[in-house]
C-alpha cells in the first residue's frame, strides 16, 4: 500500500503560508466528527478523489493516481520542519516552499532552501500572491497559463522581471528553477507555480504538480506495511485539560494501536519505554478518538512516564525484536548528538531535530564541533568550551534554548533563528581570529631592510650614528641587524629632523644610531642590513603573510635565503 505523501508548508513571514492551506482545506469540504479539542498543529489530509475535483480540466494530467490523498502538516513557524526529522533526513515527502511574488526570497527563505538542501527534501515553489501584481486581472475560471498570457502588457512584464528575479535569488542557492510549464524534466528543474490564495488562481495547478510529482517521484518510499510497528517524530510535548502530558506525533510508516507498548528516544541515556493509554487522531484542528492509526498521519498519544521527552524525538512501536527497537531508536538519536575529545565549538538546540539542522549548516561552514547536544546551555557546556586551547573554539553556537550558565570567557551565540546564529559564529570567529592574529603580529620582528647612506656620518661610535634609507618594509628601532645572515648590531633609535620616531617607512631618509659598533670596521657606508628575524619569528609570519605587503614578503623571502647560507635549514 501506498500512503499519502507528507507535505509541509515553508515560508518567510507572511509570505502566505495559512492563507495557501486555508485555500486547500476550504476548497476541500471535509466533515468528519470530532472530539472538540482545536490544536496548535494540525493536520489535513485530502483525499485523492477532492484533489481531483479541485484540479478540474487538469485532471487528465493526472493518470493511473495510487496515491490515498496528501497530508499537509499545518504548524506555526519553519523550525517545527527541522524538528520533523527522522533517520538521515526530515519526515516531510514533499515541501511547498511559499514566496510572496513581489517581495522574493527573504532571509528565512533562504534558511529554508539551505534546510531542505541539507536534508534533500523535494520540493516546489509557490509564487503567491499574484493578485497584488499591479494590473493584475483575475480569472478563477481559465488555467492559469492561459490567464497570465492575457494580462497587460505592463502587468506581464512586471511579473515576468520579479518571475526572473525569483528564479536567480533560488539558483544562488544551488537550484534551477523555472515556471512549471516551461519544465521538461521536474527531476532537474524546481517547478515555480504562481498561485493566489486571495482569489484560488493556480491551485488546481499546485495540487495537479504536487501529487503528480509525489505519485512518480515517491511512489517507491511511499511503500509502507500497514501492519508494521509504527514509527513516527514528535512534533510537540502539549499539556491537555483532563489528559495530562501528551505527544503530538507524526506517523510516517506503520500503525499504532491503544496498548501497544512504545519506545521514545531521549538524548542520554536509554529510550523511554511506556504504553499507549488513549489515542487520537488529529484531523482539521479536531481531536478524533481512535483505536489504530496508520501512517501517514498526525496523532496525539497520551501515555505514562513521559515527563522527560522533548520535541522532535523518535517514537516507535515496539516490534518482534524488542533490542532491535532499542538499538534503532538509539542510533537515531545518536547519529546527531556529536560528543568527542577532539577540538571544536560546543553546540546546543532545543530540539533533535534543529540540532541536526544547526550542525550540518555549521558543518557546510567548516567550522568543527566538539559537542553537540539537546537542552539548555549548562555548567559541563561552558567548562567544556572553556577547556579549549584554541580561542576561537572558546564559543557556544545554540539555536533557541535558555542559558542557565554563563562565563565571561566564553562566547555564546544563541538565537531562536538558525541563519542568525550562523552568521554571528562566522562573524564572531572571523573577527575574533583576526584580532588574535593581530595581536599575535605584534610581538614579531617584522622583515625590513636599510641602507647606509654615503657622506652621513654623523658620529663614528659609542655609538655610531648615520644616515640611512629605508629600502623595503618599515624600520623599528631596538631591532637587532644582520648582513649575509649574521647579526651586525642593533638599531637602536632613529630621528627625523631632530625628532626621536620609532619606526620609518620605506623610501625615508633618517638618522640612525647603532651602539656598540664602529664605522669603517664593523659598519660600512653602503651597506644594506636587513632585521635579524627569529627563526620562529620567521615560521609564525609565513602564517601571516596575509598582513605583509609584498614588499615584506619578498624581504622575508631574502632573509631566510641569507640565512639559509649559514644554516641550510633555517626556518623549515
Ligand atoms: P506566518 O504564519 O505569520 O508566517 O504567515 P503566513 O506565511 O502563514 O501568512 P498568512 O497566510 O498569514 O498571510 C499573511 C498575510 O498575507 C495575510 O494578511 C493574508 O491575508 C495575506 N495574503 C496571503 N496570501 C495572499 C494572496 O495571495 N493575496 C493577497 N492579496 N494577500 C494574501
Ligand atoms: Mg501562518
Amino acid at each position: 500500500m501506498i500512503r499519502q505523501p507528507i507535505c509541509v508548508l515553508l515560508a518567510h513571514v507572511d509570505h502566505g503560508k495559512t492563507s495557501i492551506l486555508d485555500m486547500i482545506r476550504g476548497s476541500s469540504i471535509v466533515s468528519k466528527e470530532s472530539g472538540g479539542i482545536t490544536q496548535n498543529i494540525s493536520a489535513y489530509e485530502i483525499p485523492i478523489s477532492e484533489i481531483k475535483d479541485m484540479c478540474g480540466p487538469l485532471l487528465k494530467n493526472l493518470p493511473n493516481m495510487t496515491l490515498p490523498g496528501l497530508l499537509f502538516i499545518d504548524s506555526p513557524g519553519h523550525e517545527a520542519f527541522t524538528t520533523l526529522r527522522k533517520r538521515g533526513g526530515s519526515i516531510a515527502d514533499i515541501a511547498i516552499v511559499v514566496v510572496d511574488i513581489k517581495e522574493g526570497v527573504k532571509p528565512q527563505t533562504e534558511e529554508v532552501l539551505n534546510i531542505l538542501k541539507a536534508s534533500k527534501t523535494p520540493f516546489i515553489i509557490a509564487a503567491n500572491k499574484i493578485d497584488t501584481v499591479p494590473g493584475w486581472r483575475p480569472n478563477q475560471n481559465k488555467l492559469l497559463v492561459k490567464n497570465l498570457s492575457e494580462q497587460s502588457e505592463s502587468t506581464s512584464l512586471y511579473f515576468e522581471k520579479k518571475l526572473y528575479e525569483l528564479v536567480a535569488s533560488i539558483s544562488s542557492k544551488g537550484f534551477n528553477s523555472d515556471r512549471f510549464d516551461r519544465i521538461d524534466d521536474y527531476t532537474k528543474k524546481i517547478a515555480i507555480i504562481p498561485v493566489s490564495a486571495k482569489t484560488g488562481e493556480g491551485f488546481p495547478e499546485l495540487l495537479m504538480i504536487l501529487s503528480g510529482l509525489a505519485q512518480k517521484y515517491l511512489e517507491k518510499s511511499l511503500k509502507i506495511d500497514v501492519k508494521g510497528p509504527a514509527k513516527g517524530t514528535i512534533l510537540e510535548v502539549t499539556e491537555e485539560k483532563g489528559i495530562g502530558k501528551t505527544l503530538d506525533t507524526i506517523i510516517y510508516d506503520g500503525s499504532i494501536s491503544l496498548n501497544d507498548n512504545i519506545l521514545v528516544g531521549v538524548s542520554e541515556g536509554e529510550p523511554i519505554f511506556t504504553k499507549v493509554k488513549s489515542l487520537f487522531r488529529i484531523e482539521n484542528g479536531k481531536l478524533i478518538k481512535s483505536n489504530n492509526v496508520h501512517a501517514a498521519s498526525a496523532i496525539k498519544i497520551s501515555a505514562p512516564n513521559i515527563d522527560e521527552v522533548s520535541s522532535g524525538m523518535p517514537i516507535r512501536v515496539i516490534g518482534k525484536d524488542r533490542d532491535k527497537s532499542i538499538e534503532e531508536i538509539k542510533s537515531e538519536v545518536e547519529e546527531v548528538i556529536i560528543e568527542t575529545d577532539n577540538e571544536g565549538i560546543v553546540v546546543k538546540a532545543d530540539t533533535l531535530g534543529s540540532l541536526e539542522a544547526l550542525v550540518n549548516l555549521l558543518k557546510q561552514k567548516n567550522i568543527k564541533i566538539k559537542k553537540a547536544k539537546v537542552g539548555s546551555i549548562n555548567k559541563k557546556d561552558i567548562a567544556e568550551a572553556s577547556s579549549e586551547e584554541n580561542k576561537l573554539n572558546r564559543l557556544i553556537a545554540a539555536f533557541n534554548v535558555s542559558e542557565l550558565e554563563s562565563s565571561k570567557h566564553i562566547k555564546v551565540i544563541n538565537y531562536d533563528v538558525i541563519y542568525k546564529v550562523i552568521d554571528d559564529v562566522e562573524e564572531w570567529i572571523e573577527s575574533q581570529g583576526k584580532s588574535i592574529e593581530e595581536k599575535d603580529l605584534e610581538g614579531l620582528v617584522k622583515p625590513f631592510k636599510i641602507t647606509v647612506l654615503e657622506g652621513h656620518i654623523f658620529r663614528k661610535s659609542s655609538p655610531a650614528v648615520l644616515g640611512v634609507e629605508v629600502l623595503s618594509g618599515t624600520a623599528k628601532t631596538n631591532t637587532y641587524l644582520m648582513r649575509e645572515g649574521i647579526r651586525v648590531c642593533e638599531l637602536k633609535a632613529l630621528q627625523d629632523k631632530g625628532e626621536n620616531i620609532s619606526k620609518a617607512e620605506k623610501e625615508q631618509q633618517i638618522a640612525a644610531s647603532f651602539p656598540g659598533v664602529t664605522v669603517g670596521r664593523q659598519i660600512n657606508t653602503g651597506d644594506v642590513l636587513y632585521s635579524d628575524v627569529p627563526e620562529e619569528d620567521f615560521r609564525k609570519l609565513k602564517k601571516l603573510k596575509k598582513y605583509l605587503n609584498s614588499d615584506e614578503i619578498e624581504t622575508l623571502k631574502e632573509i631566510a635565503e641569507l640565512k639559509r647560507k649559514e644554516n641550510l635549514t633555517w626556518g623549515i
